[in-house]
């Protein structure tokens, strides 16, 4: 089956429906905007050798660069070799890297440049006659968004952005898609006079993620979860994104957004909708999307933010061994910045399924170590039938979905320490990726590229989902403007005192990764 444009190959033996073959893209290109950044550079990059050294890249794939910088094809074809050499996941192959570079081009100019648009223009119609690019260009804007206006009516001035019967156009954006709500539909409203909502892919990496997508597989696949998964059983929900690292050389991305708005808006909340949703009617983008939007327009905010959310900013501390400075001494940072690098919230879910149920979502900068991952913690069994000594080391059974870094699935119960006495403590039981599967997970941007490349879009949040994440989110943000400083804590650490409070209110505590 081909769609617009002849985007997909597929093998006329086989089952287009049969979800494991390989999916390799159609003839097409990729434009970059942004090729400079940290994104493009450590990310978008090695993806795409990843990908072509995977053989998922149609062979006369293209990749053009755009930026302001007095470089040649050549000087570009560096950037990205060395990129993929530091970055890329698969190993280096002379004769992959070879056939991606012909293909490599790049064109000088800014956002404002006429004459570079056009330019930019006729190289993709050179790039069609030469490498057969077929007309289906991508366009990536890895760049702040006060930019997408700009590139965007350039696309439409330079009659870039058309589609045909016969060819498409797409474009890429990366978060953030705005700071609240207003800002969020300004910036759609941008986009979407341009490009269909159909061409738009909003890129929310942790999508990408195997483990994230093997979300929906643990619940909908198998039996022996979805009985449980309710307030019948279920106590509370904990998801934890927790980064060793500061905020390095991104002080003018992240000062004034902070960390609720850098991945609560997004990430979080995204996870929490997989965890969350009904069981979609089909595995296709409008399924999905419709129960996640339905768990999303549910969200219940607590009725004190001041008891229930909680924001700290990283101090001074021991991190890796090493001490490392406080947000407020990074570079480019104000003494005076008030932007959180922590954030705490807790959340309910106004359904039959979840009531009662607090989902506590927690993030943080020079946290203890970087873990990201899901617990789903039970009641405890309404009735036990041993002496109180036996289980005084019994906790709540929990299911752990190891988001990242180590990978899989931990389920932890009480089971009997061997011995004479009657004695009951929590042993984990688990499933690890590493330990499973010959082969290592894919980075998340390959498989959003190359679902870009195939306009295949169930991974890609549309715009109702970033909109009803910022009605989550606003409201929290408008009560901690008017609350001062966040309150410190020290790099290394698990956050600021005020989180655990948070939870010992509900006489709970946060896991401890
Ligand atoms: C990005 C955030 O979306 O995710 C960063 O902007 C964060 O602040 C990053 O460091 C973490 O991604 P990952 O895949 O390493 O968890």
């Amino acid at each position: 089956m081909t769609s617009a444009g002849g985007s997909t190959y597929t093998n006329p033996l086989r089952d287009p429906q049969d979800r494991r073959l390989p999916r390799i893209a159609g003839p097409c290109g990729l434009v970059l905007f942004g090729v400079t950044g940290d994104l493009s550079r450590k990310k978008v990059m090695p993806a795409i050798y990843d990908l072509a050294n995977r053989g998922l890249l149609p062979p006369g794939f293209s990749l053009v660069g755009y930026a302001r910088r007095d470089w040649a094809d050549e000087d570009f074809a560096q950037i990205v070799h060395d990129s993929v050499k530091q970055y890329a996941r698969t190993e280096f192959r002379e004769e992959v890297w070879k056939q991606l570079a012909e293909g490599f081009r790049f064109v000088p100019g800014d956002f404002a440049d006429d004459a570079a648009f056009d330019q930019l223009k006729r190289t993709l119609t050179e790039l069609d006659d030469v490498r057969g690019t077929a007309g289906n260009h991508a366009f990536y804007l890895s760049i702040p968004p006060k930019f997408f206006a700009d590139v965007i009516g350039q696309l439409k001035e330079h009659g870039m952005a058309e589609q045909s019967d016969t060819s498409w156009r797409r474009v890429v954006v990366e978060k953030p898609f705005g700071h609240d709500l207003a800002s969020a539909q300004e910036l759609n409203r941008v986009v979407s006079e341009v490009f269909p909502a159909e061409s738009v892919f909003r890129i929310d990496h942790y999508l990408g993620k195997e483990t994230v997508q093997n979300i929906l597989a643990l619940r909908f696949a198998n039996n022996m979860f979805e009985p449980i998964w309710n307030s019948n059983y279920v106590d509370h929900v904990q998801i934890t994104m927790a980064e060793d690292i500061g905020i390095g050389g991104r002080a003018g991305y992240y000062d004034g957004i902070g960390a609720a708005r850098d991945v609560i808006q997004n990430h979080l909340l995204q996870l929490m909708a997989l965890i969350a949703m009904e069981e979609p009617s089909a595995f296709d983008a409008t399924s999905l999307r419709m129960e996640k939007q339905k768990i999303l327009s549910a969200v219940t905010l607590p009725a004190s933010l001041d008891h229930s959310t909680a924001r700290g900013q990283y101090d001074e501390g021991w991190s890796g061994g090493e001490l490392v400075k406080g947000y407020t001494d990074e570079d480019d940072i104000a003494a005076t910045s008030t932007t959180e690098t922590y954030a705490a919230i807790k959340l309910g879910i106004g359904t039959r399924r979840w009531a009662e149920v607090p989902f506590y979502l927690r993030v943080g900068k020079r946290l203890g170590r970087r873990v990201t991952e899901v617990a789903v913690v039970f009641k405890r069994a309404p009735h036990l039938p041993f002496s109180v000594n036996a289980t005084e080391d019994l906790g709540q059974n929990a299911l752990v979905i190891r988001i990242q870094p180590d990978e899989g699935i931990t389920t932890r119960f009480g089971a009997k320490v061997p011995g004479t006495a009657m004695e009951i403590r929590d042993v984990n039981m688990d499933f690890a990726y590493g330990g499973t599967f010959t082969e290592s997970s894919p980075e998340a941007y390959e498989r959003l590229i190359l679902d870009v490349l195939l306009g295949d879009p169930p991974l890609f949040p549309q715009q109702r989902e970033v909109e009803l994440s910022w009605n989550i989110l606003d409201p929290i943000m408008k009560h901690w403007a008017k609350g001062g400083r966040p309150e410190k804590y020290p790099s290394g650490t698990w956050g600021p005192a005020s989180a655990d409070k948070m939870l010992a209110r509900d006489g709970r505590k946060w896991r401890r990764p």
